[in-house]
């Protein structure tokens, strides 16, 4: 069944001087998908990213997430849909530290009435899948980076959205920590089949997904899905960053 579809997605800026961020982008993605996003600093994956968020309006396109156009919706019904539809990591993590992690975790249960006794045990079972129910109780300054980031990925699946969105969610993690992330997300897409859109400059990263599509300047470049192993899909998606051009260190440092 297909969770998100956008059909010629459009962004211009306007400024001074305006700027076409994205154009005429297609995109399907499908129940139980795990797709990555790719493309050099500048060539609009975060501006793709907060339209399907919702957070900004397409200039032109129309984008659908589980048959339903949020841009439709009146301001109380779209906070709403956010809110139970779709999950969201973010690179600084942006966690509350007036928090613990447990509270962290519950917000988005919290902010729709769920029950106390239903929160505990949800919170309990995705802790237990996440690995961070012994630092349940601390607060966000006492726990490490990639223990942060996956209370934030707890916070993003524990209400079980159509859609969960992540940008850079790697980019402030050590490359333990991060291979850590990538291992947890990949379990929750495979065993819960938590349909999941990563944006990324790091390889190792999206060879974790069934698919990559790659922007550049704004436009769809290419598409590229998983073979035979991680390790082969790996060296297709340098190939295909290598292609891209553009110099190096517009990717972050390949991480081994
Ligand atoms: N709010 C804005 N107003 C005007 N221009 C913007 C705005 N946000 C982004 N842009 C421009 O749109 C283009 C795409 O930006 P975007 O942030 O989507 O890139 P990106 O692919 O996420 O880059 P990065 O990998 O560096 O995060 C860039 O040229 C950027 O300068
Ligand atoms: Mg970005």
């Amino acid at each position: 069944m297909e969770i998100l579809n956008v059909r010629n997605l459009g962004k211009v800026y306007k400024a001074a001087v305006s700027h076409e961020a994205l154009s005429n982008i297609n995109l399907s993605i499908n129940e139980g998908e795990f797709v990555g996003i790719m493309g050099p600093s500048g060539s609009g994956k975060t501006t793709l990213l907060n339209m399907i968020s919702t957070i900004d309006r397409p200039t032109s396109g129309e984008i659908s997430i589980g048959g339903k156009n949020p841009f439709r919706l009146s301001q109380d019904q779209l906070a709403m849909f956010r809110r139970r539809e779709l999950g969201f990591v973010f690179q600084s993590f942006n966690l509350l530290n007036t928090l613990t992690v447990k509270e962290n975790i519950l917000l988005p249960l919290a902010l729709d009435g769920v029950d106390l006794d239903e929160m505990n045990r949800r919170v309990g079972v995705l802790a237990e899948k996440l690995g961070i129910t012994s630092i349940l109780d601390k607060r966000t300054y006492e726990i490490s980076g990639g223990q942060a980031q996956r209370t934030a990925v707890a916070r993003a699946m524990i209400h079980v959205p159509k859609l969960v969105l992540a940008d850079e969610p790697t980019g402030n993690l050590d490359s333990k920590s991060a291979r850590d992330v990538m291992e947890i997300m990949d379990r929750r897409n495979k065993e819960d089949k938590v349909t999941m859109l990563l944006v990324t400059h790091d390889p190792l990263a999206a060879s974790y997904c069934n698919r990559v599509v790659f922007i550049k300047d704004g436009q769809l470049y290419n598409e590229i899905t998983y073979g035979d192993s991680q390790s082969a899909f790996y060296q297709k998606i340098i190939n295909v960053l290598s292609l891209l051009g553009g110099s190096g260190h517009e990717f972050s440092p390949v991480r081994h």
